[in-house]
């Protein structure tokens, strides 16, 4: 038997031995598979660390270091959860992704009612990511410096006008955030994050626009795809095409917030076509060597976004209420498992 083929049986019999999770076969084919973590279950449930550190080798924080948890008063930062990430994140040999400096939502009162000046406003945006990168330097693997700036229905190119930042400073207020990212911490890994960007149209063209011009003077390593998709997505060569552009640009994408909702109650027919849904992506993803990452907007439906938005919808992740694996679970494992470890993707 060949050398790898005996490698990747060994592999897939171990990790179905002693199921030591999605971790390890993501690992032994160099891919980070991550999620998005809840700091209340975080803090109070060991069954939910467990979990976290056998199945995932990236974390994100879904609130704790965006700017009205982490800095709520003008002169008042708040670090004691995303230090306590940091912490586990170093402590099981996991990367970490910074979400978010920049965005128009989750502001403090101070920053949105305190009547800035542009100048005041820029002050306070250089403020907050040299304060936030400054501490983390060395820890973040990547930052969503600037989260959500493109709308479909913005000015003529396409920046979203109801923010804070484009009210307050002007569509150069991304372009100044990515400056500040990268003086702060060189060693980061600087994204621009947004959703429905995924398929090559009107909105991903605009984002390509805007890295286009950072990319030129090096500002910015990659696209964040959120991906918070329903049951009828469909990966297809709208998909192919934009992140094979964005590789063109030598930019990395990384899925940064998949699930997969479903409309509730969730039947036998819908967890099976949900994941085929999980596989597709990650198989996509394993198959384009710029995409270097998936994380998923939590990893249990216990603790998920989705039905506080969506009404009727929910079901989205690859654990069950009772954290119970999903059939999602299982095809994230095989399309892991069909690819051979070590194979540079
Ligand atoms: O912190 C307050 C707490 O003090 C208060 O008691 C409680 C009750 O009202 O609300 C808490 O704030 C909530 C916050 O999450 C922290 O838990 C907000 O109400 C709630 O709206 C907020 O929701 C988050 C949402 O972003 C806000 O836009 C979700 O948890 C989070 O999953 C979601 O994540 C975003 C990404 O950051 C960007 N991409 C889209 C994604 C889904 O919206």
């Amino acid at each position: 038997m060949q050398p790898k083929l005996l490698s990747l049986v060994c592999t897939v019999f171990l990790g179905l031995l002693v199921d030591d999770g999605l971790r390890s076969l993501a690992e032994a084919r160099e891919f980070r598979l991550g999620t998005a973590v809840s700091m209340m279950p975080f803090r109070r449930d060991d069954q939910y660390k467990a979990i976290l550190a056998r199945e995932f080798n990236v974390i994100v924080g879904e609130n704790c270091f965006k700017f009205d948890a982490i800095h709520p008063q003008r002169d008042r930062y708040e670090f004691r959860d995303a230090d306590a990430l940091v912490e586990f994140a170093s402590a099981n040999k996991m990367k970490i992704r910074g979400h978010t400096l920049i965005w128009h939502n989750q502001l403090p009162e101070w920053l949105k009612e305190g009547n800035l000046t542009r100048d005041e406003a820029i002050a306070a945006l250089t403020n907050h990511i040299e304060t936030v990168m400054g501490r983390y330097k060395g820890k973040i693997w990547a930052w969503d410096v600037v989260n959500e700036a493109i709308d479909q229905a913005g000015d003529p190119q396409h920046f979203r006008e109801d923010s804070f930042w484009y009210k307050a400073i002007g569509p150069e207020y991304v372009t100044i955030a990515f400056e500040v990212a990268r003086k702060a911490d060189p060693g980061a890994r600087l994204y621009y994050n947004d959703f429905d960007n995924e398929a090559k149209d009107e909105k991903s063209d605009a984002v390509y626009r805007l890295v286009s011009e950072l990319n030129q003077r090096k500002l910015v390593d990659g696209v964040g795809w959120q991906m918070h998709i329903s049951n009828a997505f469909k990966i297809g060569k709208e998909h192919r095409d934009n992140i094979r552009r964005l590789a063109a640009l030598g930019l990395e994408v990384s899925i940064t917030e998949l699930d997969v909702r479903l409309k509730l109650p969730a039947n036998r027919d819908a967890l099976a076509k949900q994941a085929r849904t999980y596989g597709d992506v990650m198989r996509f993803c394993l198959s384009e060597p710029n995409c270097k990452a998936i994380v998923l907007w939590g990893f249990t439906d216990m603790y998920s976004w989705v039905p506080q938005t969506f009404r009727g919808e929910g079901d989205a992740l690859i654990f069950d209420r009772d954290y119970a694996p999903k059939p999602a679970y299982g095809a994230i494992r095989e399309s892991l498992s069909k690819l051979t470890p070590g194979l540079s993707r």
